[in-house]
């Protein structure tokens, strides 16, 4: 176990100690995938050890938000996944908690556990929901949810800056093994290998984008036409699970070919393998026997004002719980196929160093940074951020989506949405590849133009930094 484990494990013993003082605790979580997982394995924790809970998620922990909790005078408050960037407002409201989180620290709290205070980054080393297990690892014998925890760092994508889970996250995955949750593997990286029909994968892919299949069902079929892929077994379309591993071979094979011939670049193609987590204890062919199907499927509860459905997912619930998170999922699917028509339809605003476009009320606030991602596929230029308005309560919601690319010539998101939505009046943070905002209605035009400023000197700086 490496020293900064050891130190996180420390800490977590003296919240779980605190926690322990109380009969009854309140949990306040995030609504994402790592936020909900975060809360499936704190609230397992707290129902094996006989505690009494309640539990709430919000978007954003703001000042209104914890003067709720606040007023509810609650024993004792555990927030995961957020809370860590609110200390000071969570001392002077005089609100007893433990903080399990890991984005950027703001002030200091007697019981919080964040990889940041250890000499670990938060974004890509430990999720909320990888702290939130060592808490709960803390108050018993709970080494059985390091899938929940793995689950929610890959919501939080943060596999993909070293291409596979490192640091904190890495020492967790090797206990899920060492336990028999867990399986790491390289293999095919895009989206749904358990549940969807091969073609669809293709036909999906946007990293990476693969020009002439990419968006085109007829060309993905075609495709493994000529590879000889059989398409049905027994009238059903045939996973990516169903394919023997010769097949599998070919498949990658002919798609590495593929891009090669569309000239694509080597460090692009790498990406279509790589490694991948599969929950040994989940049933094939279900969403949650796969880190990134899982986490969509929790996204498309959460989301939707559905975390109960999300966290009973979380807690076990194969029945009537995962019955109800597939149908909102059929919906989540749905609104982003709208979504992506409605950004092909109306297309982008293209400025010097971003582009935009304006969801109105067209597209939900809580998955229209989902939307700027996946509409990535379908821009002229793919070498510009794409940034995404949508109507939100009591102002504009701003997503901004980013590329490894991007990144890698000096973007960074998260300082742009924090720096440039203060300017205008609002706040924003996030990461350096996916970061959001919100600011006051009729600012819009002016935060674009900022923006637009600002990643231009992100990206002069780090040209001249070379
Ligand atoms: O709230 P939070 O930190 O979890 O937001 C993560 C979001 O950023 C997810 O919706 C994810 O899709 C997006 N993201 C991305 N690409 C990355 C990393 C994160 O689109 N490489
Ligand atoms: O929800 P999140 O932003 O984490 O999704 C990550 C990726 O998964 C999306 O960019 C998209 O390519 C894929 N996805 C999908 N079908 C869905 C949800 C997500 O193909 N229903
Ligand atoms: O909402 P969206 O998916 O675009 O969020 C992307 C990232 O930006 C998330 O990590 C989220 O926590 C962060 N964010 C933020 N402040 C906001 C909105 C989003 O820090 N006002
Ligand atoms: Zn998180």
């Amino acid at each position: 176990m490496s020293e900064t484990m050891k130190a996180l494990y420390k800490e977590a013993a003296k919240c779980a100690e605190e926690i322990k003082k109380y009969k009854s605790v309140h949990v306040v979580s995030h609504i994402d995938a790592d936020g909900l997982t975060s809360a499936g394995i704190i609230c397992t924790a707290l129902e094996r050890g006989n505690f009494e809970y309640t539990t709430r998620f919000v978007k954003q922990l703001d000042e209104k938000a914890l003067d709720t909790i606040a007023d509810e005078n609650h024993d004792i408050v555990i927030f995961t996944d957020l809370g860590s960037g609110m200390c000071e407002q969570i001392e002077s409201r005089g609100i007893h908690a433990v903080i399990s989180d890991h984005h950027q620290p703001q002030g200091s709290y007697q019981f919080h556990l964040n990889p940041h205070l250890f000499g670990a980054n938060g974004s890509y080393e430990l999720s909320g929901s990888g702290s939130t297990y060592l808490l709960a690892s803390a108050l018993g014998k709970n080494q059985d949810l390091s899938s929940l925890a793995i689950v929610g760092a890959v919501g939080d994508m943060q596999h993909l800056k070293m291409g596979q889970l490192v640091g904190i996250n890495r020492e967790i995955l090797e206990e899920g093994v060492k336990e028999g949750t867990l399986q790491f593997k390289k293999d095919l990286t895009l989206f749904g290998k358990q549940t969807r029909p091969i073609y669809k994968l293709i036909q999906y892919s946007s990293d990476p984008y693969l020009p002439g299949l990419t968006g085109n069902e007829e060309a993905c079929i075609e495709f493994l036409h000529t590879l000889n892929i059989r398409f049905n077994q027994n009238e059903r379309w045939r996973r990516w699970i169903d394919l023997e591993d010769p097949e599998k071979q070919k498949v990658v094979s002919g798609l590495i070919q593929y891009c090669l011939k569309s000239g694509i670049p080597s460090y692009k193609i790498e990406r279509l393998v790589g490694e991948v987590y599969v929950l040994l204890r989940e049933k094939e062919g279900t969403e949650m026997r796969d880190a990134s199907e899982f986490s969509t499927l929790l996204n498309a509860t959460a989301r939707y004002d559905h975390a109960e459905i999300g966290l009973a997912v979380c807690m076990g619930d194969r029945e009537k719980g995962y019955e109800d998170a597939r149908k909102l999922l059929a919906e989540h699917r749905q609104n982003l196929v709208n979504g992506l028509m409605y950004v092909k339809e109306k297309g982008v605003v293209q400025l010097e160093n971003i582009q935009y476009f304006d969801a109105g009320s067209e597209i939900k606030e809580t998955i229209v940074g989902i939307i700027a991602g996946m509409s990535s596929t379908l821009v002229k230029n793919r070498n510009l951020p794409i940034i995404a308005f949508a109507k939100a309560e009591g102002g504009i919601k701003v997503s901004a989506r980013g590329t490894q690319d991007l990144i890698r010539r000096g973007v960074n998101l998260s300082e742009a949405m924090s720096m440039i939505s203060a300017e205008v009046g609002g706040a924003g943070g996030g990461h350096d590849i996916a970061a959001g905002a919100t600011i006051p209605n009729g600012k819009k035009e002016e935060f674009a133009r900022k923006l637009d400023l600002f990643i231009g000197e992100q990206m002069q700086r780090k040209a001249h930094s070379k």
